[in-house]
């Protein structure tokens, strides 16, 4: 789900308190804020003078959060509108960099906002981009053949009942165009006897972000460029909002945080090598209060990692989720 929403419509930071106890601005130095959004992380860490802020966000319409950033912190801020998967287009000066932060999901303002279709409870033609991308959800709805989308529904929603979705979408458009209320009928249709605690539409909306917004393979290629860039001694912090998320993230700083044979040649006591220091093993949860605040941050986790050692080969990282990253190539 997402970071930022709540009832009362009001904006979050979700585990803020616990992000600024991890990353320490209160030293000073540069801070990556890899989802901007409505600015709520970056505000925080500028308000120590001795800090600075990279801030980047795919959807050219946090300009508006952004652009008053700018006003008030000048050349302590830069905004750039583009993709996390991007990072490397910056070009970094000497810049003290102390942490790059990820936070996950959508923000209160892009699900808000009807014309992203991102909510099943809009109405109108199927959309779902986030900012900067190839194809929409009414592309995939009305080209992707039975097979790949009952695959994508499976393996990006977990939705049990794919086969039946698929097969019903794949009937319906013959004589129609898939509008998102079409979407969640034909759902409500196939799962009409199910019982389930959470909306019908859930999991099969989910599958469709995931793959219209390529959620899997921008999330590994961030890591991968966010380690190589951050110096020894940087943090990297993540939050998630779903279990797919979470899974890349804890295997990235759990597997690259375990003792590894640098070299098969070079005994393993003299040669192991490890790439994080974790400080905590399980991820940090909101408490009980930021849940009652804004009930949507209950399924947030947060995990970083320490960078303790360089030139890490990351391809046992994308070998385990290959099967994610091709389900994104499927269209
Ligand atoms: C949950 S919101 C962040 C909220 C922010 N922490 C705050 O306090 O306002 C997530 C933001 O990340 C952005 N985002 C998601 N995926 C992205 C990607 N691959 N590259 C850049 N921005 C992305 C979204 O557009 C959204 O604005």
């Amino acid at each position: 789900m997402n970071a930022t929403i709540n009832l009362e419509k009001k904006h979050f930071p979700v585990l803020l308190d616990e992000l600024v106890s991890i990353i320490s601005p209160l030293y000073g130095g540069t801070f990556i804020d890899c989802t901007f959004g409505q600015g709520g992380y970056s505000k925080k860490i500028l308000e120590n003078k001795k800090n600075n802020i990279i801030a980047l966000d795919r959807d050219k319409d946090v300009h508006k959060y952004s652009s008053s950033l700018k006003i008030k912190y000048k050349d302590r801020f830069k905004f750039y509108n583009i993709k996390f998967s991007q990072l490397e287009k910056i070009k970094f000066k000497n810049n003290n960099l102390k942490a790059i932060i990820f936070d996950l999901g959508y923000s209160i303002s892009q699900i808000k906002n009807s014309q992203k279709g991102l909510s099943f409870l809009d109405k109108g033609k199927l959309n779902m981009k986030m900012g900067i991308n190839q194809f929409s959800a009414h592309d995939v709805i009305s080209n992707m053949d039975e097979n790949n989308l009952t695959k994508v529904f499976k393996i990006f929603g977990e939705e049990r009942y794919s086969k039946k979705i698929s097969r019903e979408i794949v009937k319906k458009r013959e004589d129609n165009i898939i509008k998102t209320e079409d979407l969640v009928k034909i759902i409500d249709s196939v799962k009409k006897y199910q019982k389930s605690k959470i909306h019908n539409s859930t999991k099969v909306f989910q599958a469709l972000r995931i793959l219209v917004n390529k959620e899997i393979s921008e999330l590994i290629n961030a890591l991968i460029i966010s380690f190589n860039l951050i110096p020894v001694g940087g943090i990297i912090a993540v939050i998630t909002f779903h279990s797919i998320e979470d899974k890349i993230v804890k295997f990235f700083f759990k597997h690259y945080s375990e003792e590894r044979n640098s070299s098969r040649y070079i005994p393993e006591a003299e040669s192991s090598e490890k790439y994080f220091k974790l400080t905590h093993k399980k991820p940090i949860l909101p408490s009980s209060s930021e849940i009652i605040k804004n009930p949507p941050s209950r399924s947030a986790k947060l995990r970083y990692g320490i960078k303790i050692n360089q030139n890490c080969n990351f391809n046992d990282f994308r070998d385990k989720f290959k099967y994610l990253t091709d389900v994104e190539e499927l269209i």
